[in-house]
């Protein structure tokens, strides 16, 4: 049977232990996983394209077939471009339903043969998100368990530079 290669797309800024989760989920079931972080212009982001790239890198290193690229324009143009079969998107709860349905019709509007697959992270991270962490972090809060223990150092070299 023919290798399945999917794309997990996203902006991860930064990759939280919920993504991480989630990439773990997806290496055992596809082939060949590449997370793939966006580069479309973003207004105020934490950490550059750049910056996520490597700490993705960093912390996928020990999963064997997962591979971090980007990509800008439409999604669908990229994945056919890498010939996936597939876009993993994770779902955490019911609120994120109707956005990811979206997405997913749309995509499958623009490119039938993908499909899109959604898979769900560990329940202790149902409450995670790229949103709340930065919030959460720019607020003063901790957000140790919920980022790998290289963002929490990244993100407090944001904070404080000279640290
Ligand atoms: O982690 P995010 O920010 O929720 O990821 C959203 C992402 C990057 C998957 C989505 O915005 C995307 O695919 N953007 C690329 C442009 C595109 O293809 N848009 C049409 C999607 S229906």
């Amino acid at each position: 049977m023919a290798e399945i290669l999917a794309i997990y797309p996203g902006s991860f800024d930064p990759i939280t232990n919920g993504h991480l989760d989630l990439i773990e989920r997806g290496s055992r079931l596809f082939d060949r996983l590449v997370v793939a972080v966006l580069t479309n212009l973003e207004k105020d982001p934490v950490f550059t394209v750049a910056e996520r790239v490597e700490m993705l890198q960093e912390t996928t290193r020990a999963v064997p077939n997962v591979t971090v690229d980007t990509f800008h324009g439409l999604l669908v143009d990229y994945a056919r471009q890498r010939g996936a079969q597939a876009i993993l998107r994770g779902i955490r709860a019911f609120t994120d339903y109707e956005y990811e349905l979206q997405m997913a019709l749309m995509n499958r509007k623009l490119a039938p043969e993908l499909e899109t697959v959604f898979l769900t992270p560990a329940l202790a991270y149902t409450y995670v998100s790229s949103r709340l962490v930065r919030e959460v972090f720019q607020h003063g809060g901790s957000v140790s368990g919920l980022v790998p223990p290289l963002v929490e150092e990244r993100l407090k070299q944001k904070l404080n530079p000279k640290s």
